[in-house]
C-alpha cells in the first residue's frame, strides 16, 4: 500500500529537526533569545521595486477589467522574458520558452526526478542538499556518492569508472561554499556529453559568485545546452523564501532517447502545478529589471559583510573554512569534531543555531555551516559569543 522506499529516509528532513531542537531549547530557556544562523533563510525585506510590482498586481487582481484566474503552468511570458534577459546579461542565452517557471529550486529540484527513469543512477556529491538525496531516495533510485573533502576543495571532478546518469552540480555550493571555475564546469559538461548523462545543475546561489571565473550559469559553458538541466531561484537572490518564485530552464537540444525533456518538464507540470501567482511573478519580474537587481544588489552585499565578518571570526579562532567569498555559507572545521555535539554546545552555550555538518552527509562530519543571511547585529553578537567559547568550542 505505501511507498516503503520513505522508510529508507532519515525521520525527519534535517531542516525540520533542527526547527524542532530550537523550539525545545526556546520552550526551556525562555529569555535566552536564540541567533539564527542555521538554515539560509533570508532576513532583508524585498526591494522596494518588487514591493511596488506587488502591491500594482495586487490592485489589479481587485479590479474586474484587470483580474486573472488560471494561466498556463509554464508562467507568464513577461517574467519568461526577464528570466531569459538575466541569462543574456550572463552571457548564456536562453529563449524565454525554455524557461518554467515554478514555486522555487527545491520543489523543482524534487519533481522533475519524475521525468527520469527509478532505473536510472544518480551521481551526487557528499556532502550536499538533502533535498537532492531524499528525493532520490523516494523513488528508490540508486544512488552514488562523490566525495568532497578539503583534498579536493570541496569540488568533486568527474571519474571515468563511475556510473551515472542524473549528475547533480550545485555551484557555489551549498553547504560548503565552494564554487567550480569555468575549466571544471567545462569537464563535467564533456563528461556528462561522453556517456549521455544529464547534469541537474543548481544555481541558487549564482548571485554570490563574486570572484572573476566563476560560472553563474551552467549554459556559460559551451555544449551544456545538451546535456544539463538549470534550476534557478529568486529566494536568495531577491529575498524570495517566504514569497516562492524560481524557474527551470531546459533546453530543447536535451533530447534522451529519442524525447525531448523540455516536453516531458512541460507535460509533468502542466499535469502537476497550476503556476505561479500572478502578484508573484510581477515581483520576481521587478526583481530582475535593472532597478530591482540593484536594490537587490544592496542586500547581497549585506549578506557578504555578513560573511566577512564570520571569516574574520574563523581566522582570528585559527579555526579552518572555506565558503563566504562566492557564497552567503561558511563551512567551518567542526571544534570537537562531532558536528551534532558541536551544534547542542553551540546552542546551550551561546545560543547560536547553526547546522551540523552531518546533516549534510558522511563527509560532512566534522564540519559545521553558518549562514550569513542574519542581521548585522545578530551575526557581530553570534561572533562575539563564538570568540568566547573559543577555538575549542
Ligand atoms: C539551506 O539552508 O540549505 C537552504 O536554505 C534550504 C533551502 O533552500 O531549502
Amino acid at each position: 500500500m505505501i511507498n516503503t522506499h520513505y522508510q529508507t529516509l532519515p525521520d525527519n528532513y534535517l531542516f525540520a529537526a533542527i526547527a524542532r531542537k530550537v523550539r525545545e531549547f526556546e520552550a526551556g530557556h525562555p529569555g535566552q533569545p536564540v541567533i539564527r544562523m542555521g538554515i539560509g533563510d533570508v532576513t532583508r525585506p524585498l526591494a522596494p521595486a518588487v514591493v511596488e510590482a506587488m502591491r500594482e498586481a495586487a490592485a489589479e487582481m481587485g479590479c474586474a477589467e484587470t483580474f486573472r484566474g488560471y494561466d498556463d503552468a509554464q508562467g507568464y511570458p513577461f517574467l519568461k522574458e526577464a528570466v531569459a534577459a538575466h541569462y543574456a546579461r550572463l552571457g548564456a542565452a536562453a529563449a524565454p520558452d525554455e524557461i518554467l517557471i515554478s514555486d522555487g529550486a527545491k520543489s523543482d529540484a524534487g519533481n522533475l526526478l519524475d521525468i527520469f527513469s527509478p532505473d536510472c543512477v544518480a551521481l551526487i556529491p557528499d556532502p550536499v542538499y538533502p533535498v537532492y538525496v531524499d528525493t532520490n531516495r523516494m523513488d528508490g533510485r540508486a544512488v552514488r556518492f562523490m566525495d568532497a573533502t578539503p583534498d579536493n576543495g570541496f569540488l568533486p571532478m568527474p571519474d571515468a569508472s563511475a556510473q551515472a546518469d542524473i549528475i547533480y552540480l550545485c555551484s557555489p555550493n551549498n553547504p560548503t561554499g565552494a564554487a567550480y571555475n569555468r575549466d571544471q564546469l567545462a569537464a563535467w559538461v564533456a563528461y556528462a556529453r561522453e556517456r549521455g548523462a544529464v547534469i541537474l545543475f543548481d544555481a541558487a546561489y549564482e548571485a554570490f559568485a563574486g570572484e572573476a571565473g566563476i560560472p553563474r550559469s551552467i549554459y556559460e559553458i559551451e555544449g551544456a545546452r545538451e546535456c544539463a538541466i538549470e534550476v534557478g531561484s529568486l529566494s536568495k537572490m531577491a529575498g524570495f523564501t517566504g514569497v516562492r518564485c524560481g524557474w527551470t530552464l531546459v533546453p530543447p537540444e536535451l533530447v534522451r532517447d529519442g524525447v525531448s525533456l523540455r516536453q516531458m518538464w512541460l507535460r509533468r507540470q502542466n499535469t502537476k502545478f497550476n503556476g505561479v501567482s500572478y502578484i508573484t511573478q510581477r515581483g520576481a519580474a521587478a526583481a530582475l529589471s535593472p532597478e530591482g537587481l540593484a536594490q537587490c544588489r544592496e542586500n547581497i552585499d549585506y549578506y557578504r559583510e555578513n560573511a566577512r565578518l564570520i571569516a574574520g571570526t574563523m581566522d582570528a579562532l585559527g579555526i579552518a573554512y572555506t565558503g563566504g567569498r562566492n557564497s552567503p555559507y561558511i563551512w567551518l572545521e567542526c571544534p570537537g569534531g562531532d558536528s551534532w555535539a558541536f551544534f547542542d554546545r553551540l546552542l546551550e552555550r551561546a545560543q547560536v543555531v547553526g547546522t551540523p555538518g552531518a546533516g549534510f552527509g558522511q563527509n560532512g562530519e566534522g564540519f559545521f555551516r553558518l549562514s550569513s543571511f542574519g542581521t548585522h547585529e545578530n551575526t557581530r553578537k553570534a561572533m562575539r559569543r563564538f570568540r568566547e567559547l573559543g577555538a575549542g568550542g
